[in-house]
């Protein structure tokens, strides 16, 4: 995934590509003012609210909150890697591609993992077929031949001979074999091979290529009952999914993913006609699974044990997720019953009381007001104030939005606080020296109009005011205007791209996508305005919190002095303001 082209090749072809063109070919779009819209491909919808706009080289769903360039649209909508996507668009538009000797290696030897790893697959499903203990194991669990194709299911035989001896494979491939983890090699430097006599799960990247795979022992014994391959350069846990790219062949538009937590509930489910079910590998879900999951489906269910540990994992999915909660993802938790797994359960029940079952899933907000609930008592006082001082926490990790609001007003009425308590009890920094408080609205707003309309940029100048300022956001600012003032012919999508991995992002996307029907004069003249507003109200800002400390105590010299030259700034601003 990493982006290992330059910077200035990237920018050039984002500036250069087509977007309406290129998305236009793949869904049907209409021109709508200066922008052009159509059904979102990445959800379901009846109405319009997909968005392409040519002058920001971006799309937006105001629907399901998807957005991008015109790369991250075909690595999405063609299920595509990023390398791929850019050496295509590099081509189609006549841009040589300049790539490091030692990156194309890399990719090389990834490639070649990758076609290892597809025929290291097709030999297990081969094996399997003559493995009768297996075929009944898995005839046993209720898997039917359909199901063991769809996952691709294998079996690794006990041989003695290390796999590329078996394999018949030469010797660079064996370089191969220890970079997909299929071989390891031991104190003594030996090669031992991986799966030994257990039955194969082949672990699918979105692309359906075989990363990884994990292994069940077909009978209790020596080791783990499952082994699975190890992190690699092809296979990073904390982002693969088991059973997303099945899923995603049964059906392109996903409504709602079930996550699960082992191979065969994955797989039980699909053959109860359950196909929408995924689960993490081995390890805790974390928020990087969490975004890829909600990149595909608009709702995702949870479903956990009934036990404690059960709740503990729920606890930590819904936790998670907080940050990423856009508006129109909807969360829920279903808890089976003691000692099911959902394997167990639809074997048991069939797929309709498991529909039934899920009926009962519990939404977010529930859930979380019931896990708070649990954990204070709520009769007293000071449980309410604890209970509503941990929700909070919880609440400010929340993307600005409808849901937040929601869970704010739902923790004002469970508690029957009132705003300004509320208020009160909003973590504060508890820093000695009292913080600037900065205007975040005229902030967003200067930043909204700059990634809109980068050229703008020259129109007003930052002062040394800004640059001392610590708030994240004004130091967000300033580096997008770095940014310009490097690339001055730099792209909405351009600006935005280089923020595509930071928590900023989403927020970055929303000022990009705000409507502000002014044209590029008026842009300039209202940004700077505003711009110029924010640093009256630093200085103001300034002096009062000199004034402030002034009441407790005596003012040093240096204060005294930056005292005098605020108030003195502050009376040419005016001066000069009024003069205009
Ligand atoms: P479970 O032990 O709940 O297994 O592990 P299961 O899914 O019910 O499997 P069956 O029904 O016994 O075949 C759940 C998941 O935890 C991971 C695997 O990903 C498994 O699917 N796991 C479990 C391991 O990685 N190693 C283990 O030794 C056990
Ligand atoms: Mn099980």
């Amino acid at each position: 995934m990493s982006n290992r082209f330059q910077q200035t090749f990237i920018d050039e072809i984002l500036s250069k590509a087509d977007i309406v063109d290129t998305i236009s070919s793949r869904v049907k779009l209409k021109k709508a003012g200066h922008e052009y819209s159509g059904l979102c491909p990445f959800h379901s919808e009846k109405t319009p609210s997909f968005t392409v706009s040519p002058q920001k080289r971006f799309y937006y769903c105001f629907g399901c909150g998807a957005n991008g360039n015109v790369i991250n649209f075909m690595m999405q909508f063609d299920h595509a890697e990023f390398r791929t996507v850019v050496t295509q668009l590099a081509q189609h538009l006549g841009i040589p591609c300049p790539e490091t000797q030692d990156d194309q290696q890399q990719y090389q030897l990834n490639h070649a993992a990758k076609h290892l790893m597809q025929k290291i697959q097709r030999y297990y499903q081969q094996q399997l077929q003559q493995n009768t203990q297996a075929l009944q194991y898995l005839n046993a669990r209720g898997l039917s031949d359909q199901v063991i194709h769809q996952y691709g299911l294998g079996f690794s035989p006990k041989y003695q001979k290390p796999l590329h001896q078996i394999l018949n494979l030469g010797q660079q491939d064996i370089a191969l074999l220890q970079r997909t983890g299929m071989i390891y090699t031991d104190d003594q430097g030996r090669h031992n091979t991986r799966f030994r006599g257990r039955l194969i799960f082949p672990i699918r990247n979105f692309q359906g290529e075989t990363v990884g795979f994990g292994g069940r022992q077909l009978t209790e014994g020596r080791g783990p009952k499952y082994l699975n391959s190890p992190e690699t350069e092809l296979f990073k846990k904390s982002f693969e999914l088991y059973g997303l790219y099945e899923a995603k062949q049964m059906k392109k538009k996903l409504e709602r993913l079930i996550v699960v937590e082992g191979y065969m509930d994955v797989i039980s489910l699909a053959q109860h006609g359950v196909y929408n079910a995924v689960a993490t590998l081995g390890t805790a879900i974390n928020a990087q699974h969490i975004r890829n999951l909600a990149r595909q489906a608009q709702h995702i269910a949870f479903c956990f044990d009934g036990d404690a540990a059960g709740q503990r994992a729920a606890w930590r999915a819904f936790t998670q997720s907080l940050p990423i909660m856009h508006d129109g993802l909807h969360l829920s938790f279903v808890f089976l019953p003691q000692n099911e797994d959902p394997d167990s359960f639809i074997q048991k029940q069939g797929k309709s009381k498991f529909a039934e079952y899920f009926k009962q899933a519990k939404p977010a907000t529930e859930f979380f007001f019931e896990h708070i609930f649990k954990n204070h008592r709520t009769d007293t006082l000071s449980g309410r104030a604890a209970a509503a001082q941990e929700a909070l926490e919880l609440i400010q990790t929340i993307p600005n939005g409808i849901f937040k609001h929601l869970m704010q007003q739902q923790l004002e009425i469970t508690l029957s606080l009132g705003k300004d308590t509320l208020a009160q009890l909003n973590p504060a920094p508890p820093s000695r020296t009292p913080r600037l408080r900065i205007d975040h609205d005229h902030l967003s707003q200067v930043i909204s109009m700059l990634l809109q309309c980068p050229s703008i940029y020259d129109a007003f100048t930052v002062s040394n005011l800004l640059k001392e300022q610590t708030d994240t956001k004004i130091q967000w600012l300033l580096t997008l205007q770095h940014t310009i003032q490097d690339h001055p012919m730099i792209s909405t999508a351009g600006l935005l791209q280089r923020w595509e991995k930071h928590e900023a992002y989403p927020w970055l996307v929303k000022l990009a996508m705000q409507p502000h029907l002014l044209s590029e004069t008026a842009f300039a003249v209202e940004c700077n305005h505003r711009l110029e507003t924010l640093k009256d109200q630093l200085i103001q800002e300034k002096i009062n919190v000199i004034l402030s400390e002034a009441k407790l105590r005596g003012l040093s010299t240096q204060e005294k002095q930056a005292l005098n030259m605020l108030i003195k700034l502050k009376v040419k601003r005016k001066q000069h303001s009024q003069s205009i």
